[in-house]
Protein backbone atom coordinates (compact mmCIF):
# COMPACT_ATOMS: atom_id res chain seq x y z
CA UNK A 1 0.00 0.00 0.00
CA UNK A 2 0.59 3.64 -0.83
CA UNK A 3 2.76 4.87 2.61
CA UNK A 4 0.60 8.40 2.00
CA UNK A 5 -2.18 6.31 1.82
CA UNK A 6 -1.07 4.36 4.71
CA UNK A 7 -0.27 7.39 7.10
CA UNK A 8 -3.87 9.42 6.07
CA UNK A 9 -5.95 6.29 6.83
CA UNK A 10 -4.76 6.14 10.06
CA UNK A 11 -4.91 9.44 10.98
CA UNK A 12 -8.96 9.40 10.41
CA UNK A 13 -9.35 6.01 11.74
CA UNK A 14 -8.61 7.81 14.43
CA UNK A 15 -11.98 9.06 14.50
CA UNK A 16 -13.49 5.53 15.37
CA UNK A 17 -12.04 6.12 18.74
CA UNK A 18 -12.97 9.75 19.80
CA UNK A 19 -16.65 8.74 18.32
CA UNK A 20 -16.76 5.56 19.98
CA UNK A 21 -17.98 3.88 16.63
CA UNK A 22 -16.76 0.75 14.45
CA UNK A 23 -17.35 2.55 11.35
CA UNK A 24 -17.40 6.53 10.29
CA UNK A 25 -20.10 6.74 8.13
CA UNK A 26 -20.38 8.86 5.01
CA UNK A 27 -23.10 11.07 5.99
CA UNK A 28 -25.86 9.09 8.90
CA UNK A 29 -28.59 11.25 10.34
CA UNK A 30 -28.80 12.11 13.44
CA UNK A 31 -32.03 11.87 15.59
CA UNK A 32 -32.64 13.25 19.36
CA UNK A 33 -35.89 13.48 21.38
CA UNK A 34 -37.13 16.65 19.76
CA UNK A 35 -37.43 14.62 16.53
CA UNK A 36 -39.39 11.97 18.84
CA UNK A 37 -41.39 14.27 19.87
CA UNK A 38 -42.79 15.82 17.32
CA UNK A 39 -43.04 12.51 15.46
CA UNK A 40 -44.92 11.17 18.53
CA UNK A 41 -47.33 14.52 17.77
CA UNK A 42 -47.70 13.77 14.90
CA UNK A 43 -49.04 10.46 15.34
CA UNK A 44 -51.03 11.41 18.21
CA UNK A 45 -53.04 13.83 16.16
CA UNK A 46 -53.85 10.85 13.33
CA UNK A 47 -53.09 13.15 10.70
CA UNK A 48 -50.23 11.39 9.23
CA UNK A 49 -50.58 11.84 5.61
CA UNK A 50 -50.86 14.49 3.34
CA UNK A 51 -52.70 17.24 5.23
CA UNK A 52 -51.55 19.07 8.48
CA UNK A 53 -49.67 21.69 10.22
CA UNK A 54 -46.10 20.08 9.69
CA UNK A 55 -46.50 20.61 6.47
CA UNK A 56 -47.50 24.09 6.65
CA UNK A 57 -44.77 24.58 8.97
CA UNK A 58 -42.06 22.65 8.05
CA UNK A 59 -43.05 24.50 4.33
CA UNK A 60 -42.80 28.12 5.80
CA UNK A 61 -39.15 27.19 7.35
CA UNK A 62 -38.13 26.26 4.00
CA UNK A 63 -39.52 29.66 2.38
CA UNK A 64 -37.53 31.56 5.15
CA UNK A 65 -34.00 29.91 4.25
CA UNK A 66 -34.23 29.84 0.81
CA UNK A 67 -35.95 33.29 0.30
CA UNK A 68 -38.22 31.34 -2.92
CA UNK A 69 -42.07 32.37 -2.98
CA UNK A 70 -43.42 29.06 -3.25
CA UNK A 71 -42.57 25.80 -1.48
CA UNK A 72 -44.28 22.43 -2.65
CA UNK A 73 -43.07 19.72 0.23
CA UNK A 74 -42.64 16.30 -2.01
CA UNK A 75 -42.08 12.42 -1.02
CA UNK A 76 -38.60 12.59 -2.52
CA UNK A 77 -35.88 15.04 -4.13
CA UNK A 78 -36.64 13.00 -7.55
CA UNK A 79 -40.61 13.64 -7.65
CA UNK A 80 -39.30 17.11 -7.06
CA UNK A 81 -37.88 17.18 -10.59
CA UNK A 82 -40.99 15.02 -11.87
CA UNK A 83 -43.48 17.38 -10.56
CA UNK A 84 -41.25 20.45 -11.91
CA UNK A 85 -41.11 18.91 -15.32
CA UNK A 86 -44.46 18.21 -15.38
CA UNK A 87 -45.55 21.97 -14.48
CA UNK A 88 -43.36 23.95 -16.86
CA UNK A 89 -45.14 23.53 -20.37
CA UNK A 90 -42.34 22.26 -21.73
CA UNK A 91 -42.46 20.87 -25.95
CA UNK A 92 -42.84 17.24 -26.40
CA UNK A 93 -39.68 15.42 -27.17
CA UNK A 94 -37.54 18.23 -26.25
CA UNK A 95 -33.76 18.20 -25.60
CA UNK A 96 -32.50 19.12 -22.43
CA UNK A 97 -29.28 19.86 -21.23
CA UNK A 98 -27.99 18.41 -17.99
CA UNK A 99 -24.22 17.40 -17.01
CA UNK A 100 -23.13 13.47 -17.37
CA UNK A 101 -21.49 13.89 -13.86
CA UNK A 102 -24.56 13.76 -12.05
CA UNK A 103 -27.37 11.97 -9.92
CA UNK A 104 -29.32 9.99 -11.87
CA UNK A 105 -32.61 11.14 -10.89
CA UNK A 106 -33.10 14.07 -13.33
CA UNK A 107 -31.97 11.64 -16.26
CA UNK A 108 -34.81 8.93 -15.13
CA UNK A 109 -37.55 12.26 -14.74
CA UNK A 110 -36.27 13.25 -18.73
CA UNK A 111 -36.60 10.30 -20.28
CA UNK A 112 -40.04 9.08 -18.22
CA UNK A 113 -41.64 12.02 -19.80
CA UNK A 114 -40.47 11.22 -22.83
CA UNK A 115 -38.15 14.52 -23.58
CA UNK A 116 -34.20 13.89 -24.22
CA UNK A 117 -31.32 13.97 -22.30
CA UNK A 118 -28.32 15.77 -23.72
CA UNK A 119 -25.45 15.14 -21.58
CA UNK A 120 -22.82 18.24 -21.12
CA UNK A 121 -19.29 19.03 -19.91
CA UNK A 122 -18.05 19.70 -16.42
CA UNK A 123 -15.85 22.19 -14.82
CA UNK A 124 -12.92 21.20 -12.26
CA UNK A 125 -13.83 23.95 -10.02
CA UNK A 126 -17.47 22.99 -8.57
CA UNK A 127 -17.76 19.82 -10.94
CA UNK A 128 -20.60 21.66 -12.24
CA UNK A 129 -21.56 22.77 -16.06
CA UNK A 130 -18.58 23.99 -17.97
CA UNK A 131 -20.77 27.51 -19.25
CA UNK A 132 -17.67 28.16 -21.56
CA UNK A 133 -17.72 25.08 -22.85
CA UNK A 134 -21.18 24.68 -23.29
CA UNK A 135 -21.04 28.20 -24.94
CA UNK A 136 -18.76 27.18 -28.10
CA UNK A 137 -20.63 24.27 -28.26
CA UNK A 138 -24.04 25.99 -28.61
CA UNK A 139 -23.09 28.58 -30.97
CA UNK A 140 -21.83 25.56 -33.21
CA UNK A 141 -24.53 23.13 -33.25
CA UNK A 142 -27.82 24.99 -32.34
CA UNK A 143 -29.75 27.33 -34.10
CA UNK A 144 -32.38 29.61 -33.16
CA UNK A 145 -35.75 30.07 -35.07
CA UNK A 146 -38.00 33.19 -33.44
CA UNK A 147 -37.40 31.71 -29.81
CA UNK A 148 -37.11 28.67 -30.79
CA UNK A 149 -33.65 26.87 -30.19
CA UNK A 150 -33.22 23.85 -32.74
CA UNK A 151 -30.09 21.23 -32.76
CA UNK A 152 -28.98 21.29 -36.14
CA UNK A 153 -27.93 17.39 -35.53
CA UNK A 154 -31.63 15.92 -34.23
CA UNK A 155 -33.58 18.87 -35.39
CA UNK A 156 -34.70 18.58 -32.01
CA UNK A 157 -35.99 21.53 -30.51
CA UNK A 158 -34.00 22.64 -26.96
CA UNK A 159 -35.94 23.84 -24.34
CA UNK A 160 -34.12 24.12 -20.83
CA UNK A 161 -30.70 23.08 -18.48
CA UNK A 162 -30.73 21.32 -15.13
CA UNK A 163 -28.16 22.25 -13.56
CA UNK A 164 -26.56 20.02 -10.29
CA UNK A 165 -25.05 22.09 -7.38
CA UNK A 166 -23.33 19.06 -6.50
CA UNK A 167 -22.15 18.45 -3.04
CA UNK A 168 -24.18 21.64 -1.88
CA UNK A 169 -21.63 23.96 -4.20
CA UNK A 170 -21.38 25.95 -7.30
CA UNK A 171 -18.99 28.49 -8.91
CA UNK A 172 -20.96 30.23 -11.79
CA UNK A 173 -24.94 30.14 -11.68
CA UNK A 174 -25.48 33.76 -12.08
CA UNK A 175 -23.68 33.30 -15.66
CA UNK A 176 -25.58 29.97 -16.54
CA UNK A 177 -28.27 31.98 -15.33
CA UNK A 178 -27.92 34.66 -18.07
CA UNK A 179 -27.38 31.97 -20.50
CA UNK A 180 -30.66 30.59 -20.21
CA UNK A 181 -32.50 33.55 -20.37
CA UNK A 182 -30.64 34.74 -23.52
CA UNK A 183 -31.47 31.64 -25.25
CA UNK A 184 -34.96 31.22 -23.93
CA UNK A 185 -34.50 27.78 -22.21
CA UNK A 186 -35.58 26.76 -19.09
CA UNK A 187 -33.70 26.74 -15.82
CA UNK A 188 -34.14 24.05 -13.09
CA UNK A 189 -31.17 24.21 -10.47
CA UNK A 190 -31.06 20.64 -8.56
CA UNK A 191 -29.99 21.83 -5.55
CA UNK A 192 -30.74 18.40 -3.04
CA UNK A 193 -27.66 18.53 -2.09
CA UNK A 194 -27.37 22.44 -1.02
CA UNK A 195 -29.90 23.46 1.60
CA UNK A 196 -28.29 25.89 3.36
CA UNK A 197 -25.81 26.79 0.76
CA UNK A 198 -25.53 30.52 -0.78
CA UNK A 199 -24.07 32.02 -4.15
CA UNK A 200 -23.34 35.47 -3.65
CA UNK A 201 -25.91 35.54 -0.73
CA UNK A 202 -28.47 33.99 -2.27
CA UNK A 203 -29.94 30.72 -2.08
CA UNK A 204 -29.03 27.93 -4.22
CA UNK A 205 -32.27 26.94 -6.29
CA UNK A 206 -33.53 30.50 -6.30
CA UNK A 207 -31.62 31.43 -9.58
CA UNK A 208 -33.31 29.71 -11.85
CA UNK A 209 -36.83 28.97 -12.83
CA UNK A 210 -37.45 26.12 -10.36
CA UNK A 211 -35.00 24.77 -7.34
CA UNK A 212 -35.19 21.30 -6.36
CA UNK A 213 -34.37 19.56 -2.57
CA UNK A 214 -33.96 16.62 -1.04
CA UNK A 215 -34.30 15.62 2.20
CA UNK A 216 -33.45 11.94 2.12
CA UNK A 217 -31.50 10.65 5.37
CA UNK A 218 -28.05 11.18 3.79
CA UNK A 219 -28.73 14.58 3.14
CA UNK A 220 -27.49 17.80 5.69
CA UNK A 221 -31.12 17.33 7.24
CA UNK A 222 -33.63 14.75 6.93
CA UNK A 223 -37.42 13.89 6.80
CA UNK A 224 -36.69 10.13 6.37
CA UNK A 225 -37.67 10.25 2.93
CA UNK A 226 -38.84 13.69 0.99
CA UNK A 227 -37.96 16.42 -1.07
CA UNK A 228 -39.24 20.32 -2.00
CA UNK A 229 -39.67 21.90 -5.74
CA UNK A 230 -39.11 25.64 -4.58
CA UNK A 231 -40.21 28.82 -7.50
CA UNK A 232 -40.75 32.40 -7.14
CA UNK A 233 -43.10 31.46 -10.41
CA UNK A 234 -46.44 31.39 -9.41
CA UNK A 235 -48.00 29.46 -12.32
CA UNK A 236 -45.62 26.58 -12.36
CA UNK A 237 -46.68 26.34 -8.37
CA UNK A 238 -49.80 26.48 -8.71
CA UNK A 239 -50.10 23.84 -11.40
CA UNK A 240 -46.68 21.97 -9.72
CA UNK A 241 -49.65 21.99 -6.09
CA UNK A 242 -52.55 20.61 -8.10
CA UNK A 243 -50.11 17.44 -10.16
CA UNK A 244 -48.66 16.66 -6.86
CA UNK A 245 -52.41 15.76 -5.07
CA UNK A 246 -53.83 13.94 -8.24
CA UNK A 247 -54.90 16.30 -9.75
CA UNK A 248 -58.30 16.31 -8.00
CA UNK A 249 -60.38 19.23 -8.40
CA UNK A 250 -61.07 21.13 -4.99
CA UNK A 251 -64.67 20.30 -3.46
CA UNK A 252 -65.71 19.92 -0.05
CA UNK A 253 -67.00 15.94 -0.79
CA UNK A 254 -66.78 15.44 -4.75
CA UNK A 255 -63.76 13.22 -6.23
CA UNK A 256 -62.87 14.75 -10.03
CA UNK A 257 -59.83 15.39 -11.65
CA UNK A 258 -59.04 17.21 -14.51
CA UNK A 259 -55.46 15.94 -15.32
CA UNK A 260 -53.13 12.88 -14.85
CA UNK A 261 -51.81 13.65 -11.36
CA UNK A 262 -50.22 11.55 -8.64
CA UNK A 263 -50.00 11.64 -5.10
CA UNK A 264 -46.34 12.80 -4.61
CA UNK A 265 -46.82 15.36 -1.57
CA UNK A 266 -45.08 14.89 1.55
CA UNK A 267 -46.63 13.28 4.20
CA UNK A 268 -47.27 14.96 7.85
CA UNK A 269 -45.32 12.38 9.89
CA UNK A 270 -42.03 12.95 7.44
CA UNK A 271 -42.88 16.89 7.79
CA UNK A 272 -43.05 16.87 11.61
CA UNK A 273 -39.12 15.07 11.46
CA UNK A 274 -38.10 17.80 9.23
CA UNK A 275 -39.57 20.20 11.53
CA UNK A 276 -37.58 19.06 14.27
CA UNK A 277 -34.56 18.62 12.04
CA UNK A 278 -34.86 22.16 10.26
CA UNK A 279 -33.85 23.83 13.36
CA UNK A 280 -30.50 22.09 13.18
CA UNK A 281 -29.13 23.07 10.40
CA UNK A 282 -26.87 26.32 10.83
CA UNK A 283 -25.25 24.17 13.63
CA UNK A 284 -25.11 21.52 11.15
CA UNK A 285 -22.97 23.59 8.57
CA UNK A 286 -21.13 24.85 11.33
CA UNK A 287 -19.54 21.64 12.54
CA UNK A 288 -19.45 20.31 8.78
CA UNK A 289 -17.03 23.95 7.96
CA UNK A 290 -15.04 22.69 11.12
CA UNK A 291 -14.99 19.12 9.73
CA UNK A 292 -13.84 20.63 6.34
CA UNK A 293 -10.97 22.91 7.73
CA UNK A 294 -9.77 19.70 9.73
CA UNK A 295 -9.49 17.41 6.09
CA UNK A 296 -7.57 20.56 4.69
CA UNK A 297 -5.06 20.59 7.37
CA UNK A 298 -4.43 17.01 7.86
CA UNK A 299 -3.91 16.61 3.73
CA UNK A 300 -2.13 19.55 3.52
CA UNK A 301 0.97 17.20 4.60
CA UNK A 302 0.30 15.10 2.05
CA UNK A 303 0.36 15.15 -1.93
CA UNK A 304 -1.71 12.51 -3.07
CA UNK A 305 -5.38 13.84 -1.52
CA UNK A 306 -6.03 17.04 -1.63
CA UNK A 307 -9.43 18.71 0.07
CA UNK A 308 -11.10 20.63 -3.18
CA UNK A 309 -11.66 24.45 -2.81
CA UNK A 310 -15.24 25.82 -2.61
CA UNK A 311 -15.47 29.13 -5.00
CA UNK A 312 -14.64 32.36 -2.93
CA UNK A 313 -18.46 33.39 -3.39
CA UNK A 314 -20.09 30.58 -1.71
CA UNK A 315 -21.45 30.20 1.53
CA UNK A 316 -21.50 26.48 1.34
CA UNK A 317 -23.66 23.93 3.60
CA UNK A 318 -19.75 21.49 3.46
CA UNK A 319 -22.60 18.55 2.24
CA UNK A 320 -20.24 15.88 1.23
CA UNK A 321 -16.36 16.73 1.67
CA UNK A 322 -14.40 16.31 -1.40
CA UNK A 323 -11.03 15.26 -2.28
CA UNK A 324 -9.37 14.85 -5.60
CA UNK A 325 -6.02 12.52 -6.05
CA UNK A 326 -3.57 13.85 -7.83
CA UNK A 327 -2.87 13.03 -11.38
CA UNK A 328 0.35 10.67 -11.08
CA UNK A 329 -2.04 8.56 -8.58
CA UNK A 330 -5.35 8.43 -10.62
CA UNK A 331 -4.74 4.59 -11.13
CA UNK A 332 -4.70 3.82 -7.02
CA UNK A 333 -7.63 4.99 -6.66
CA UNK A 334 -9.85 1.72 -6.30
CA UNK A 335 -6.93 0.71 -3.73
CA UNK A 336 -7.40 3.94 -2.07
CA UNK A 337 -11.56 3.37 -1.63
CA UNK A 338 -10.82 -0.44 -0.94
CA UNK A 339 -8.09 0.87 2.15
CA UNK A 340 -10.36 3.06 3.57
CA UNK A 341 -13.31 1.28 3.80
CA UNK A 342 -11.42 -2.09 4.90
CA UNK A 343 -10.40 0.08 7.27
CA UNK A 344 -14.34 1.66 8.25
CA UNK A 345 -13.87 4.69 7.08
CA UNK A 346 -16.94 4.78 4.45
CA UNK A 347 -15.63 6.99 1.90
CA UNK A 348 -16.75 6.42 -2.04
CA UNK A 349 -16.26 7.74 -5.47
CA UNK A 350 -18.45 10.20 -7.67
CA UNK A 351 -21.08 8.40 -9.41
CA UNK A 352 -21.20 6.60 -12.52
CA UNK A 353 -21.42 9.17 -15.63
CA UNK A 354 -24.46 9.44 -16.75
CA UNK A 355 -23.80 9.02 -20.89
CA UNK A 356 -21.98 5.46 -19.98
CA UNK A 357 -25.34 3.94 -18.33
CA UNK A 358 -26.85 1.46 -20.90
CA UNK A 359 -29.73 2.85 -21.27
CA UNK A 360 -28.43 6.55 -21.49
CA UNK A 361 -25.85 5.83 -24.32
CA UNK A 362 -27.75 6.18 -27.26
CA UNK A 363 -28.67 10.26 -26.50
CA UNK A 364 -26.39 13.72 -27.65
CA UNK A 365 -23.73 14.63 -25.75
CA UNK A 366 -20.63 17.09 -26.00
CA UNK A 367 -17.55 15.88 -25.24
CA UNK A 368 -16.96 15.33 -21.89
CA UNK A 369 -12.87 15.23 -21.40
CA UNK A 370 -13.08 16.92 -17.66
CA UNK A 371 -15.84 14.58 -16.83
CA UNK A 372 -14.21 11.77 -17.84
CA UNK A 373 -11.01 12.93 -15.44
CA UNK A 374 -13.00 13.95 -12.18
CA UNK A 375 -14.58 10.60 -12.46
CA UNK A 376 -11.32 9.29 -11.99
CA UNK A 377 -10.32 11.42 -9.63
CA UNK A 378 -12.99 12.37 -6.78
CA UNK A 379 -13.53 10.67 -3.55
CA UNK A 380 -15.65 11.69 -0.64
CA UNK A 381 -14.78 11.39 2.85
CA UNK A 382 -16.56 11.07 6.05
CA UNK A 383 -19.03 13.82 6.44
CA UNK A 384 -21.65 13.74 9.18
CA UNK A 385 -22.19 16.65 10.95
CA UNK A 386 -22.08 14.85 14.36
CA UNK A 387 -18.74 13.11 13.52
CA UNK A 388 -16.56 14.75 16.68
CA UNK A 389 -12.95 15.34 15.42
CA UNK A 390 -11.96 16.76 19.10
CA UNK A 391 -10.16 14.32 21.27
CA UNK A 392 -11.44 16.47 24.43
CA UNK A 393 -14.88 16.05 24.17
C1 LIG B 1 -27.99 15.69 -6.72
C2 LIG B 1 -29.18 14.90 -6.32
N1 LIG B 1 -30.30 15.00 -7.05
C3 LIG B 1 -31.40 14.34 -6.73
C4 LIG B 1 -31.45 13.48 -5.65
C5 LIG B 1 -32.70 12.71 -5.41
O1 LIG B 1 -33.23 12.88 -4.16
P1 LIG B 1 -34.06 11.70 -3.44
O2 LIG B 1 -33.07 10.68 -2.99
O3 LIG B 1 -34.71 12.42 -2.29
O4 LIG B 1 -35.03 11.20 -4.41
C6 LIG B 1 -30.32 13.34 -4.86
C7 LIG B 1 -30.34 12.44 -3.69
O5 LIG B 1 -29.69 11.51 -3.50
C8 LIG B 1 -29.14 14.04 -5.21
O6 LIG B 1 -28.03 13.90 -4.50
Amino acid sequence: MNLEIKKITEKITKLKAINKTKTIDLHSPYFDNSDLKNLKECIKSTFVSTKGKFVDEFEKKIKNITGAKYVILTNSGSSATYLALRSMNIKPNSEVFIPSLNYISNANALCTLNFIPHFIESEYNSFGIDLSLLEEYFRLNFKREKNLIFNKKTGNVVSGLICTHIFGNTSNIDKIKKFCRKNHLFLIEDSSEALGSKFKSKHLGTFGDIGLLSFNGNKIITTGGGGALITNRKDVYLKARHLSQNAKLKHLWEYKYDNIGYNIAMPNLNASLGLSQVKRLKKNIKKKKKLYNFYKKLLSKFSILKVSKIDENMDSNYWLITVLINQKSIKLKDKILYHMNKSGIKCRPVWQLLHTINVFKKYPRMKLFKAKLLEKKIINLPSSPHLNIDEKK
